[in-house]
């Protein structure tokens, strides 16, 4: 039996070098007692981790989505993990389609230990609370964030929380390690950390936005519970009012519905009801559009989400080169979950298409995520969104565009061009030409098909027709020169 001792932090490359040079060696998985450092006295560590026999045999090959599983898998805590992920790495070397076999107890183990470690970081980018401890310079702050994690996830979640707090240096302080970031290096640390006392100003903001976004209607208790649960409030600032909150709810609802003289319309309840019925995406790995997707669907950043149906996400290649950026999405969009499906939506399709532009290559978004409209009878008339709705959204617009990373950006109308350019810029003087953005991204500015479909006089929407094609032609050049 050969025993190797690793840190077992949840880094790949440790357990990956290891593996290999057992598999050359053709080691096989019961001769190898895999340990983990934490566990061991240090001497057992210099005493027994044995190096491997010499290099004999064809290196090993495993499928992209086995590195995939494995970098997960090694962050869960379970001592076992190692020598679970050696046994697949064998068996994968005589069944390729092993890792599809999801009633194999070991591929369903992996999975399981995949979904846990995914599930952890998911509740780090939600219940990760900073504090204020003083400023770095005039413009930049400093915090400190304490968090416990069931896995060895910080490291994995480090970037994350670089992107999202760039502009700010941070430092989260963990029992399984630390990150800091000073808004040029990112640093990592295993070692195990105490939890610091902390309170700051920003306590009481946090309880005060909680208890002004509590929205007792929306209250689902067992949800609620799931997504929260009671591990992670003794860390939240917020979490003493949410008992108070919850008893109070039901009285809160009673007297809304008394006074709901400009409730939405009735068949709105039912869309609304529908939308939320919709069975829950599985846990899409954080820092990922499909993760993104998934908090924007719960969205409460401004009052639009409470007439609207549901969150109009933006689709397309997560990789796309090219993004379209409309305005909102409108009463076909809101119903069906999708930007530009409706008349508007068409236009563009018909109009991109005669251009040579295949719609699949795009990504399609909107600057504003939910519906905004009026009610009128049985009809919603659309309402354009105004700075204030525009500027919240931008929130999701920047990081779709940070995830995406596309290197053309079509603006479509006045209300896109807002959200992308904090220069005041009239449309139609920057119109038809390409553009250079921050980021070494290229902007193009149009009209919006819907400004198309609006215009009354039958010649002037002709020659309109014209131009958004001449537009689309440019674009289609631009995006044959980007490859
Ligand atoms: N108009 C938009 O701006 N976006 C849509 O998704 C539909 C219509």
């Amino acid at each position: 039996m050969r025993r190797v001792v690793l840190a077992g932090r949840g880094e790949l490359a440790e357990w990956r070098d290891a593996a290999r040079a057992f598999a050359a060696a053709g080691i096989l998985p019961d001769e190898i007692d895999w340990r983990e450092k934490s566990a061991e006295a240090d001497l057992s560590f210099q005493r027994d981790a044995m190096p491997p026999a010499p290099v004999t045999r064809r290196p090993m090959t495993v499928p992209p989505a086995f590195i995939e599983l494995a970098e997960t898998v090694l962050c869960h805590t379970d001592p076992a993990r190692f020598s679970l992920l050696y046994r697949l790495l064998w068996r994968l070397q005589l069944d390729r389609q092993l890792l599809e076999v999801a009633s194999d107890e070991d591929v369903a183990r992996a999975r399981l230990m995949a979904k846990n470690v995914r599930r952890d970081a998911h509740k780090m980018t939600a219940f990760v609370r900073f504090k204020e401890v003083g400023a770095v310079t005039a413009d930049r702050r400093k915090f400190i964030a304490w968090f416990e994690p069931d896995h060895h996830i910080v490291r994995r979640m480090a970037p994350f929380f670089q992107r999202r707090f760039t502009d700010m240096d941070w430092l989260i302080v963990t029992p399984k390690g630390s990150a800091a970031w000073d808004g040029e290096r990112l640093t990592m640390s295993d070692e195990p950390c105490e939890k610091p006392n902390l309170t700051d100003v920003t306590d009481e903001l946090w309880r005060t936005y909680y208890a002004s976004i509590f929205n007792p209607a929306r209250l689902k208790l067992k949800a609620m519970q799931a997504e929260m649960p009671k591990k992670y409030w003794k860390n939240l600032p917020e979490a003493d009012l949410i008992p108070g909150l919850i008893a109070s709810a039901e009285s809160k609802v009673r007297a809304m519905a008394a006074r709901e003289s400009t409730q939405a319309m009735p068949f709105h309840e039912r869309l609304q009801e529908a939308a939320r019925s919709v069975p829950a995406e599985p846990e899409a790995p954080a820092g990922t559009l499909e993760a993104l997707r998934a908090e924007a669907a719960v969205c409460t950043r401004c009052p639009l989400y409470e007439k609207a149906t549901q969150t109009v996400f933006g689709e397309g290649p997560p990789d796309a080169e090219v993004m379209f950026v409309g305005e909102q999405p409108g009463d076909q969009e809101d119903i069906a979950g999708r930007p530009f499906v409706g008349p508007a939506g068409r236009l563009l399709d018909q109009v991109i298409g005669e251009a040579g532009i295949d719609r699949s290559r795009l990504y399609v978004t909107n600057a504003v995520k939910h519906f905004k409209y009026e009610p009128r009878g049985k009809r919603r008339i659309h309402q354009r969104p105004n700075m204030g709705e525009v500027k919240h959204c931008r929130w999701w617009l920047n990081l779709e565009m940070e995830l995406v990373k596309p290197k053309l950006i079509v603006a479509m109308g006045a209300t896109a061009l807002a959200a992308l350019t904090d220069a005041k810029h009239r449309l139609q003087d920057i119109r038809g030409e390409a553009m250079a953005i921050e980021g070494g991204r290229t902007l193009f500015v149009t009209v919006h098909p819907s400004y198309l479909l609006r215009l009354p006089d039958e010649r002037l929407k002709a020659e309109e027709l014209a131009r958004f094609r001449q537009d689309m032609l440019k674009i289609q050049r631009l995006m044959a020169a980007i490859g």
